[in-house]
Order: structure tokens, then sequence, then C-alpha cells
């Protein structure tokens, strides 16, 4: 049974997120909605999860100190991952100690921090497919990763990709020999924290990729229930993901098997919460990828599909309330970027974008603006995903970010 309290009261029910993006400040969003008091925890001041939240915090999360002296300070009831960044065996420390929960668990939110815990245990520990893959420490093991012993290594066309990265960032595709070194360097130059341990994996040729959105909550009977969203293709250029839309035309043998392997992963990290599980189709062949074990950027388009939202769902799986994960309607999503570098821009066209039918838009109040950096996000809803994708993109080319 779930009790809630009162915020900013002494039985309020506290959650802190780490990490307070716009994938954060939509989960706070609805941790709001229920009277959960909020503390939204980020590197830089005024994120924009932070101007929504009761108490906003600005550390470095991959710092141990600052991280426990903030949890021992606040003393949550939860702690919401919100980015991989963190400082995990500090959270590992402070759960197995009692001092507070972490979703879905610390061990989990350890595992997916890098590119290594997650593949490793996806492939060798629960032998799911996945890419043909390699971990270096040099150019020279990258080399010898490709090449292998008698034509068996990773081969051509392949992705390196820093080991500690999201967002594509440093991550390149190699065609051939004449593009090892500058995908290398590259990678040194891309990764979060240059300790220079790259993943090279096989190019997988797939047809499509989906995000299949799986929710592990309470259910009626007080056992954790998996439940699945409907599948959520999207495209991503450079490893960054410009355009989404839900549902996802599937072939039924591959939905089985995507929801089999999402089960598989996410059924061994445990916990509760919403976990977005990335795969590769080709006929009826799946690859994992990757997974996080929080909302997925790509799922910012079930703010116009669903019921309830990915971080709606995420919110309630975590106070151990009962979810719907069913689709509402067709939908897409469609990415704003900033264009320029600058402090706070201002946005034209935002009227006409919502004069597109159907849509809306999600503006993130992020105070400064890069040429790449995603600043917001046009929805669109349709009958179907071809119109919904349509309008998405239309709505999204008439928001005009500027200096202002
Ligand atoms: N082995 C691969 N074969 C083909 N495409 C890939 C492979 N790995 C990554 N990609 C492409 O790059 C995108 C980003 O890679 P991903 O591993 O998800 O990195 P990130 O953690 O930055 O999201 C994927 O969604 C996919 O489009
Ligand atoms: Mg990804």
């Amino acid at each position: 049974m779930t009790t809630l309290g009162t915020p900013l009261s002494p039985h309020a029910t506290k959650v802190m997120l780490l990490g307070s993006g716009e994938l954060g400040k939509e989960v706070l969003i609805a941790l709001q909605r229920l009277g959960v008091e909020t503390i939204a925890v980020d590197r830089y001041e005024n994120a924009p999860g932070q101007q929504v939240a009761h108490h906003a915090r600005t550390i470095t999360m991959s710092d141990p100190v600052q991280l426990k002296a903030l949890i021992e300070a606040e003393r949550p009831h939860l702690v919401v991952p919100e980015i991989e960044a963190i400082a995990t065996p500090m959270l590992e420390e402070l759960e197995a100690a009692g001092i507070v929960r972490v979703i879905p668990t610390a061990r989990a939110a350890r595992l997916t921090m890098d590119r290594e815990g997650i593949r490793v245990l996806a492939a060798e520990t629960l032998g799911l497919p996945t890419s043909p893959y390699k971990f270096c420490n040099s150019l020279e093991e990258l080399q010898a990763a490709i090449d292998g012993e008698n034509g068996k290594g990773v081969g051509y066309p392949c992705i390196v990709k820093p080991v500690m990265s999201s967002s594509g960032k440093g991550q390149s595709k190699i065609d051939g020999p004449a593009d090892v070194q500058k995908a290398w360097d590259y990678a040194m130059a891309g990764g979060r924290v240059s300790h220079g341990r790259v993943i090279v994996e096989g190019f997988i040729d797939f047809e499509y990729e989906i995000t299949q959105l799986t929710v592990r909550s309470v259910g009626a009977d007080g056992q954790i229930a998996t439940s699945f969203c409907d599948p959520i293709g999207h495209v991503q250029v450079s490893g960054d993901y410009v355009e989404s839309w839900q549902p996802h035309p599937m072939h039924p043998a591959a939905l089985e098997k995507s929801r089999q392997i999402a089960k598989a992963v996410t059924d061994n990290l445990g916990g509760q919460g919403l976990f977005g599980v990335e795969l590769f189709v080709k006929g009826e062949n799946v690859w994992f990828s990757e997974v996080s074990p929080r909302p997925h950027d790509t799922g910012l388009v079930t703010l116009c599909t669903q019921h309830q939202s990915e971080f709606e769902l995420h919110a309630r799986a975590i106070l151990c309330l009962p979810v719907d994960t069913s689709l509402r309607n067709p939908g897409a999503s469609a990415v704003i970027y900033g264009g320029v570098e600058a402090q706070g821009i201002v946005f034209d066209g935002v009227e006409e974008a919502l004069r597109v039918p159907g849509t809306d838009l999600r503006l993130f109040g992020k105070p400064e603006s890069f040429v790449k950096r995603r600043m917001g996000v046009a929805l669109a809803r349709a009958e179907n995903v071809d119109m919904a994708r349509a309008n998405a993109k239309l709505a999204a080319s008439k928001v005009r970010p500027r200096v202002a």
C-alpha cells in the first residue's frame, strides 16, 4: 500500500532526481501532480527540471563526496537517476546501508553508467543477441580487434564509441582501414571521462530500430509485473535522436523477440520503474543494443500518444502505483535544436508551429543554447504515423531559435 504525504510538511514523500534535463523535468512534473516533494539536482543552475521542482541543488554528481553529503542532508525516500554520469558506487553504498532507495536499483544504475557493464551482462551473462564487439584501450588494440586472428575480428564496417558517452558523442563509423585513426581520435575527444576506453561494434545493417519501453511496477497482487508500451520507431543522425513515432509496425515474431529480450534485461536489472530498451530489427531478427533504466529521449513522443506518458509511468511505477501502458493514438516527435550558441535565446514561430493540426510543443527552458543542443521538441498526434511524422517535422521547422 502506498501512502503519499503533503509536500513541505514533515510527512512529505520526497523524491530526488539526479539530473534535471528535459526528461527529468517531465518526471518531476508527474511527481508534482501527485503531491510529491521534489528535489532537482544538476551540474548547472536553472536546469529545466530545477525550474519546476520544490528544491534545486547544483553539485558535481560524479563526485562521491558531494553526492553522499547531499543525499544525507536531504534524506529523500527515493533517488531517481536521470543521467549516466553519477558516482554510482556511492549510490550502491548508500542503498546497501539502507539510507536510500535508488531507482530502479543502484546496481542497475552502475551497470548502465557505461557501455561495458550492460553489454557484458546482456551478451555474456544473459546470452542475448548483440552486435559483435570488443573493448579497447589503445589505437593498436582497436586495430587488432577489427582485424582479429584469422579474420575473426569485428571487421568492417564497424562503429567506435567511447565507453562513457551518450547522444552519439565521440561515436563514428569505420568503413575501412583508412578511417581507424580518425575514429580513435574522435572517440578520445568526445568521451565523457577521458580514460581512453572504447567499444568497437560490428555494424548491424538493420531495417529499423525501436525503443521498447518496458515498465516494472507493482501489480494488484503485490508482485512486480512487467508491461510493455507499443514500439517506438526512431531516426538517429550521428548517434543522436532527431525523430520518433509510435506505434512502429512490426512483424509479430520480431515484436515477441523484442519483448523477450526486454524482459530478460529488465528482470535482471530489477527494481521498479520504466526502462528504454533499444533494439535493432531486420526481418525476424532482433539485436539488443542498449538500455536506459529510466525514460528514454525517443519516448518523448508518448507525451502525445499514450494515456500515461513514459514520465507518468515512471513516476507511478516508482511510487508502487498501478500503470496503464496503452496507446491512445498514433503520434510523432521531432527535435528542435538550438542552431545558435548563446545564453537566454528566444524562439520565433511558436504560433505558426502550433497552427499545424494536432501539434504540441515542449520548450525545455535550457539557459544556454548550442548549435546541436536539443532545446525543444514538437509533438503531433494524427490518424496514422505518416501524417504524425510529417506534422511533427513541420511544426518543429516553424520554431526558429535565435539570439535575443
Ligand atoms: N552496432 C551498430 N550497428 C549499426 N548502428 C549502430 C550500432 N551502434 C549504434 N548504432 C547507431 O547509433 C545510434 C546511437 O548508438 P547508441 O549505442 O545507442 O549510443 P548512445 O548511447 O549515444 O545512444 C543507434 O541508435 C544506432 O542508430
Ligand atoms: Mg542509444
